[in-house]
């Protein structure tokens, strides 16, 4: 049912429907357009627009078309637009003309920018939420490694030796980083744009600040054009979306170099591995191949909207429908990749004996040596250049760091003693790490102390936002 046709002489043409119809894709805000329906419907009232025999039978509709759809019993239909005219059409079939009384001092414009916010609010908790869950993953992997030595990389390339439960904890950050946006993010998604109109503001005594605080908003919008026009907030999200899409894949991509049989690092579960349908042998680390991938089209929706966005007049625009399948598509993206990655890591095995061994393969305890010399008060470039010295030499004559002679370390620096072998241990070189933040034990268990504490707090915070915005659907 069209909600326009009054000064048009002609139906749209078919090319033209096809073109504008949303509803097969923003149908999924048909229960934010009803709860933020009720809220107008009670500012109507309070404000003595609609009689209470008219309102009452309407609020009784909203209901009945709430549980409907959740049931399924309500659905679009071919010639329904988008959802709020499907959502209308739902009103009228149960109660005549007064099933359009909710059209009065309100527009799609505000009307869908509201819906949008909040379906955004409720699925970027819900992202946190499984985000924590991931954490937690990561969090219990990283105390299960605490004790294990492995090579840490720079260029792909053996480097310094650090602990394998630290290499797995520092992706608990990025995922905090992730958390700390979300929490941010709200602080302006939480604004209410309902009471703006088409794009001016409304003639009828609404109460926007009313509103806003029953749907849960922190605020009602202080610039009516900028509120309908405003996607700051989709264009945030789905930056936010494609970070921990990145995050994912950088996980995804570990995970696939540590399942090859070159490291032979990873022992990925047979229920998070896929098989080949021509090599029997075959067990692929699928998921995290494709959390590597779907970080692609995450950054591709954030470009897309950032370009709709580019030099858009104001205030409403067509243009603009086009936040929604980016955002949706985002948001479905990262809630089926988190869990599968959750369980991923929950469920490998890391092979300890491999990456001790190879701790301190490629000479990764060459800056032993510089340290030990800067101890001994040479200045670091020199002690740089001995280090080199000492790893040449190696090389050359095919040995490792601690079986260079007392005679050799002496003539490639006076101050390089027999006992630099003491610092020329896996052992030692984790043990001396202690700044905050570094390898050592002793650091790594205040990291994770701290850590586990901060995903606590996170996860009650989302619990709690979670709830009460359930309490305000639901209400
Ligand atoms: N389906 C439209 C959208 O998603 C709703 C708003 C339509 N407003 C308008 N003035 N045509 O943006």
């Amino acid at each position: 049912m069209a909600l326009w046709g009054g000064r048009f002489a002609q139906s749209p043409a078919e090319a033209v429907f096809a073109l504008s119809r949303s509803v097969h894709f923003d149908w999924r805000l048909a229960p934010y357009d009803l709860r933020s329906s009720l809220a107008h419907l009670a500012v109507l009232q309070s404000s003595g627009l609609l009689e209470k025999s008219v309102a009452e039978p309407i609020r009784g509709a909203l209901k009945e078309l709430t549980s409907e759809i959740a049931q399924g019993t309500f659905a679009p239909i071919e010639t329904d637009e988008d959802v709020h005219s499907a959502l209308e059409r739902g009103l009228t079939e149960k109660l005549g003309a007064i099933g359009g009384s909710l059209r009065a001092g309100r527009s799609r414009n505000d009307q869908v920018a509201t819906d949008l916010r909040l379906y955004a609010i409720d699925h970027m908790i819900e992202v946190a939420q499984q985000v924590i869950a991931l954490q937690e993953s990561l969090i219990a992997k990283a105390k299960e490694y605490s004790d294990a030595p492995a090579p840490g990389f720079t260029h792909l390339q053996h480097a310094q030796p650090v602990l394998f439960g630290h290499e797995i904890a520092k992706h608990v950050q990025g995922f905090s980083r992730d958390l700390e946006r979300i929490e941010n993010w709200l602080d302006r998604a939480q604004i209410s744009p309902l009471g703006s109109g088409a794009l001016a503001g409304s003639s009828l005594p609404l109460s926007p600040e009313t509103t806003a605080k029953e749907l849960g908003f922190i605020a009602s919008a202080a610039n009516s054009i900028d509120a309908v026009s405003d996607r700051d907030f989709v264009a945030e999200a789905l930056f936010i979306l494609s970070m921990i899409g990145i995050h994912l894949s950088r996980i995804g991509e570990e995970w696939c170099i540590w399942a090859t049989t070159e490291f032979g690092w990873a022992k990925v579960s047979d229920a998070y591995s896929t098989g080949s349908s021509i090599m029997p042998q075959k067990k692929n680390p699928d998921m995290a191949e494709l959390a590597r991938g779907k970080a692609g089209r995450l950054v591709g929706n954030l470009t897309g909207v950032l370009t709709m966005l580019k030099g858009l007049p104001f205030a409403y625009n067509r243009d603009l429908q086009e936040d929604k399948e980016p955002l949706f598509d985002s948001i479905d993206t990262v809630l089926l990749v988190l869990p599968a990655v959750t369980g991923m890591i929950a469920t490998t095995d890391f092979d300890r004996e491999k990456m001790a061994l190879a701790a301190p393969l490629g000479f990764s305890l060459a800056t032993e040596i510089a340290d030990y010399l800067v101890r001994a008060k040479v200045p670091f470039a020199h002690a740089h250049e001995a280090a080199g010295k000492c790893v040449a030499l190696c090389e050359s004559t095919g040995r490792q760091l601690h079986q260079l002679t007392d005679q050799e370390f002496s003539s490639i620096h006076p101050e390089l003693k027999g006992n630099v072998r003491d610092v020329l241990t896996v052992h030692g070189a984790l043990e001396s790490r202690t700044t905050i933040g570094g390898t050592s034990p002793a650091s790594f268990k205040n990291q994770m102390k701290e850590v586990s504490e901060k995903t606590s707090t996170f996860s009650k915070e989302f619990t709690n936002k979670a709830k009460a915005f359930s309490e305000m659907m639901g209400a």
